[in-house]
């Protein structure tokens, strides 16, 4: 395991074109060198069923919970789920969370689909209000949105779903003082760290999150179709959305399936989805994790902080609007133009120059990582430049 010395361009353990300046990480992630050649050997495996073992359904599996748990600081790997998608995991939190008439679940305002819909339903369903809480405008956004989620939350408030940052412009939010009000409340605190977890600290121990929903594709390095899910003890003798022969306990011996078993193996593997054990994509994220978990996400939070300061402050200086530090992440960002830049000519400037962003409402999102370097930054304010004249 490294320090805690500042980290290098890792550049090298990713194989992005080089004309390519690729700063769009909460689009997809960039499969690493070691979980593309982890990806290449699995494909190999299956031409020889007989090279999988019986314990192979179980020893990646745990390998990914124990990985993730030590990436969020969970004690106790059991706690992690296997999930395909954010939807998945959501809708499992849906079904074992009682919301009823008169109650209300606080959500941010255009907040993830996943989530957004789940919730609706839920809302919709039971008869609760569903309450929106949608970003301030101007000065301060990010305290002021995160002050009107605190005062969304009272007595009546049965969950509050929110990310750790959000998906569209990198508002951060201050999940140990909503969880703290969450708890006050007896609300169950729901966070989507999917833009986030990989990329910035996340400690269950702090935050005591009762679900924390990801999917691996982004800023966990993992292949599409990956997702992994904490549950807390609020969800330890909740209902699956599915019934699976391997989430109940004894299912290693594979001579006995048919001795049919009510009880479910331990703590959330039970909300594990179906085929959890993924033999081409399990070993791909098992080496997206150990990488991240190498580099550390304080780390890599800290090197796309260094990497941005200086750029941000001169597109500050031609007028483009950047939240405060404080409130947004450094590896995810909204970069609003001033009137005079035309978003569609700004846009079509940056695919000239290879610039690879996302277009979010009327925000530019910016998402770098640990492969992009000085070069790709100083090249996006170039742009930012010539069409601000
Ligand atoms: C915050 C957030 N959650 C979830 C997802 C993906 O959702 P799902 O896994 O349900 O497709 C995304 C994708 O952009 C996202 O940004």
């Amino acid at each position: 395991m490294r320090g805690n010395e500042p980290l290098a361009c890792q550049r090298d353990a990713f194989s992005l074109p080089s004309d390519l300046h690729y700063l769009n990480c909460a689009y997809l992630g960039p499969l690493p060198r070691v979980s593309q050649e982890a990806g290449v050997a699995a494909v190999a495996r299956k031409a020889n069923p007989a090279t999988i073992r019986p314990e192979d359904f179980f020893a990646e599996s745990n390998v990914v919970r124990q990985l993730f748990a030590e990436l969020i600081n969970a004690r106790d790997p059991n706690r992690v789920a296997l999930i395909p998608a954010v939807s998945y995991g959501a809708a499992t939190v849906a079904r074992n969370t009682p919301v009823a008439q008169g109650q209300n679940i606080v959500v941010v305002g255009e907040d993830f689909p996943s989530d957004m819909y789940t919730w609706r339903r839920v809302a919709r369903q039971s008869g609760a209000a569903l309450r929106v809480v949608s970003p301030p405008t101007g000065e301060g956004l990010g305290g002021n949105w995160n002050s009107r989620v605190l005062d969304s939350i009272d007595r009546n408030t049965a969950v509050v779903s929110l990310p750790h940052v959000h998906w569209a412009d990198g508002t951060k939010f201050d999940l140990v003082t909503i969880g703290r009000s969450a708890r006050e409340a007896g609300a169950a605190l729901v966070v989507d760290g999917t833009q986030s977890v990989g990329a910035l600290p996340f400690d269950v121990e702090e935050i005591q999150p009762d679900a924390l929903i990801c999917a691996g594709y982004k800023w966990l390095l993992g292949p599409y179709s990956t997702g992994l899910a904490y549950f807390g003890p609020r969800y330890d003798h909740g209902e699956p959305i599915e019934e699976n022969w391997i989430t109940r306990k004894g299912s290693d011996d594979f001579q006995r399936l048919v001795d049919y078993e009510d009880e479910y193996a331990p703590g959330a593997i039970r909300y594990d989805a179906g085929e959890r054990s993924n033999f081409i994509l399990l070993p791909m994220l098992i080496a997206a994790l150990r990488l991240i978990l190498s580099l550390k996400p304080a780390r890599i939070q800290e090197y796309c902080r260094r990497l941005t300061e200086a750029p941000l402050e001169r597109a500050r200086e031609l007028g483009f609007a950047i939240e405060d530090s404080r409130w947004r992440g450094a590896h995810l960002f909204g970069v609003r133009a001033p009137a005079h830049v035309d978003l569609a000519q700004l846009s079509q400037a940056l695919q000239g120059r290879k610039i690879a962003v996302s277009l979010r409402g009327s925000a530019l999102r910016v998402s770098p990582n640990v492969y992009n370097d000085e070069d790709d930054l100083n090249m996006l304010v170039q742009v930012f430049e010539e069409q601000s004249q």
